[in-house]
């Protein structure tokens, strides 16, 4: 099965929706599972809750990604807002992310506490490169401009970074969000095939002009809607399976 994080955009299209809410040991979730004409079935997740209403550091992190696991979900493509500090990459544009460097505080980031011993996952490819792969190819069939790979750095929030923080950070990576870990993570742990789409919304602080609330909605309206249409014609044409990575088989047992 497959999923969509943080998309929404597809309603408008001709499907149905079905509101789920499943139960996890971390907290329920509320998701929605959708049948397109094709037959084709996904189950769309909004990660700040279908109102917007939690904030990045409160996402149920760990509820999100066990709710699509039970569900039987294998496949991710997740969306996600980041700010530049790379000149390469301008508000509207897409970027494929590869890779992150972990700058939250206070976020649970794993399901394995201890009670079955000591585990590690294995982070040498975050985001699955083979979903990665067939993304940036179908992205060229449709001509729909990937400006690049980027490395995401990702802050705890809800506040802004300071012009300092972008200053030091712009020497590690390109892209600056509050969500993809522990998202990226926990999916690993639960040996799902998971990729990231970043969606450019502003200058990081500091860089050229304000951040102001118009810039972020503007490029994420802009851009959810091609990129849901993406994500679907992959899940619809592509015969995904896990021989290709090794996203099912990452975690190092001590
Ligand atoms: N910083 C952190 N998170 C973000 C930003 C940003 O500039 N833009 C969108 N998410």
């Amino acid at each position: 099965m497959y999923a969509i994080i943080g998309g929404t955009g597809v309603y408008q299209l001709n499907v149905s929706i079905q509101n789920l809410n499943i139960e996890t040991e971390y907290g329920d979730v509320d998701l929605d599972f959708i049948e397109f004409d094709n037959g084709e079935k996904v189950y769309f997740l909004s990660r700040h809750g279908k109102d917007h209403s939690k904030p990045p550091h409160n996402v149920n992190y760990r509820a999100n990604i066990m709710a699509l696991s039970l569900l039987g979900v294998k496949y991710i493509y997740a969306t996600a807002a980041v700010g530049s500090m790379n000149k390469k990459f301008i508000p509207g544009d897409i970027v494929l992310v590869n890779d992150f460097i972990d700058f939250t505080k206070s976020r649970v980031m794993t399901y394995y506490e201890g009670e079955t011993g000591v585990k590690h996952v294995d982070m040498s490819d975050p985001y699955c490169s083979n979903l990665s792969n067939l993304f940036l190819k179908r992205a060229e069939e449709s001509k729909v401009d990937i400006k690049g790979t980027a490395i995401y750095l990702t802050t705890e929030g809800p506040r802004f970074e300071t012009k300092a923080e972008i200053n030091m950070y712009k020497n590690f990576a390109d892209v600056v969000g509050m969500t993809s870990v522990p998202e990226v993570v926990l999916a690993k742990e639960l040996g799902m095939c998971y990729a990231t789409i970043g969606i450019i919304t502003n200058w990081c602080t500091g860089f050229k002009s304000e951040i102001t609330l118009h810039d972020i909605e503007s490029s994420m309206n802009m851009n959810k809607e091609k990129l849901t249409e993406l994500f679907i014609d992959i899940f619809s044409n592509e015969n995904l399976n896990q021989n290709n990575c090794k996203c099912n088989d990452s975690i190092i047992k001590l």
